[in-house]
C-alpha cells in the first residue's frame, strides 16, 4: 500500500508537470530493474476470472485502462502494469518530435478534482517510441497506440501524418486511436468530419490488421457525436473512445483560458454523451469511456451502460495508484453481486 494522501501535499507543491515528470522518473525505473517492483506488482495488479475479457485478439486481464497523455513516449508501460493498469494507452504520438505549447500548461483545480491541460502534443516523436516499442515488445499487458497530427502540419495534409504513423508504428501495439479531440492542437477538432474521417479510414484500413479507434471530443451535442460515431464505424472504425478533454469551462470557479478540463467535472459530460453514442452503437462497436472516472461505481456504470473496458488520467493524479487496485477489486465485487460470472454478461446490461 502507498499512503499517497501523505505524498500528495508534497506532490502538490510541484508545478503538475514537474509532479508528472517526478512521477515518470519513477514509474521508469523497472523498465531497467522490475525486481523491486515485485511486490507492489503482486499486490495492486488486480486479476480474476470474472475480470478477464478478450477483444483485439487479445486477452484484457482487467478493463481498467491508463488514458492517453500520461505516458506520451511509452516510457512507463511496465510501471503501468505495477500500477495495476490492465491495459496501457500511450502517446499522443505525432510523426515529428514536438515541444507543446508553452509552460504553464497544465493547471490543478484542486478542491473540483480537476485538471486543466494545453500540453499541445508535447512528445519525443514517431521514431524514438518505435525504438522503444521495439525494445519492450512484446507486452504482457495490451498496449493502445494513440496517434495525432504534428502541430504545424496543414489539415490538408493531416491524412498523410496519420498514415505515416500507422505504417511506422504497425505491429507494435494493439489497437491504433485517431486523437482528432485534442482540444490543443488548433484545427485539429475540425476533422471530426465525415469526408476527414471517411477518406482517413479508407486509407489507414489498407496500411494494417491492427484495430482502429477514433477518439471523440465531448463538446458535440449528442446527435453531432452520434452522427459522427456511426459514420466512423460505417468507414472502417473499429471502436470509440469517449471522451477526450471538454472546453466548457463553466464547470470550473476559476478557469485558465487555455486547454481542457479532465476529473470530476467531466464526469456527467462525459457520461452522457458516452451514454448517447452507446444507444445506438451498442453490440455493433467496441466501445471505451473515459472521463472523470474515480470509482468502482462510476466504472461500472459505464460498463453497464455498453463500455467494454474504461481509462482513467486525472484519477490517478487525485487519488493515487492504490485506486487502480481498489476499483479492480471492488468491481469483482459488483458484477458478482449483480449474478454474473464475468464482465461480458455486464457490458451493455442496462441497454438491454
Ligand atoms: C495532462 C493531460 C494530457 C493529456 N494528453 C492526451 C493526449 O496526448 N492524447 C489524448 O488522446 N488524450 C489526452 N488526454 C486526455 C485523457 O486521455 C482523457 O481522455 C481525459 O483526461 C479524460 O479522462 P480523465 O477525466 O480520467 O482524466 C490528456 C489529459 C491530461 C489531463
Amino acid at each position: 500500500m502507498i499512503n499517497y494522501e501523505s505524498i500528495k501535499p508534497l506532490l502538490f507543491k510541484l508545478q503538475p508537470e514537474s509532479a508528472h515528470h517526478l512521477a515518470e522518473s519513477v514509474l521508469r525505473m523497472p523498465n531497467v530493474c522490475q525486481l523491486p517492483f515485485n511486490p507492489f506488482l503482486n499486490s495492486h495488479f488486480i486479476t480474476d476470472d470474472v475480470l478477464k475479457q478478450n477483444l483485439f485478439g487479445r486477452e484484457f486481464l482487467n478493463p481498467i485502462g491508463l488514458g492517453a497523455g500520461f505516458d506520451k513516449n511509452a516510457t512507463m508501460i511496465r510501471g503501468m502494469q505495477i500500477l495495476g493498469f490492465g491495459f496501457t494507452e500511450i502517446g499522443t504520438v505525432t510523426p515529428k518530435p514536438q515541444a507543446g505549447n508553452p509552460k504553464p500548461r497544465m493547471f490543478r483545480h484542486i478542491e473540483e478534482e480537476t485538471l486543466q491541460n494545453a500540453m499541445g502534443f508535447n512528445n519525443e516523436g514517431a521514431y524514438k517510441v518505435v525504438k522503444r516499442l521495439k525494445q519492450r515488445f512484446p507486452f504482457t499487458t495490451p498496449i493502445g497506440v494513440n496517434i495525432g497530427k504534428n502541430k504545424l502540419t496543414s489539415e490538408q495534409d493531416a491524412i498523410s501524418d496519420y498514415t505515416h504513423l500507422i505504417k511506422s508504428l504497425d505491429g507494435l501495439g494493439d489497437y491504433f486511436v485517431i486523437n482528432i479531440s485534442s482540444p490543443n492542437t488548433p484545427g485539429l477538432r475540425d476533422l471530426q468530419n465525415e469526408e476527414f474521417i471517411t477518406e482517413l479510414f479508407k486509407e489507414a484500413k489498407a496500411l494494417t490488421k491492427m484495430p482502429i479507434l477514433l477518439k471523440i471530443a465531448p463538446d458535440m451535442t449528442p446527435e453531432d457525436a452520434i452522427a459522427l460515431t456511426t459514420m466512423a464505424v460505417e468507414k472502417g472504425a473499429d471502436g470509440i473512445i469517449a471522451t477526450n478533454t471538454t472546453i466548457d469551462y463553466s464547470l470550473v470557479k476559476e478557469p485558465k483560458d487555455i486547454g481542457g478540463l479532465s476529473g470530476a467535472v467531466l464526469k456527467e459530460k462525459s457520461f452522457q454523451l458516452f451514454d448517447a453514442i452507446a444507444e445506438k452503437l451498442y453490440g455493433k462497436t467496441i466501445l471505451i469511456s473515459v472521463g472523470g472516472i474515480d470509482s468502482a461505481e462510476e466504472a461500472y456504470r459505464r460498463i453497464k451502460a455498453g463500455a467494454s473496458l474504461v481509462q482513467i488520467y486525472s484519477g490517478l493524479v487525485f487519488h493515487g495508484p492504490d485506486m487502480i487496485m481498489n476499483i479492480n477489486k471492488e468491481l469483482i465485487e459488483l458484477i458478482k453481486a449483480d449474478g454474473y460470472s464475468n464482465i461480458t454478461e455486464a457490458i451493455g446490461a442496462d441497454r438491454k
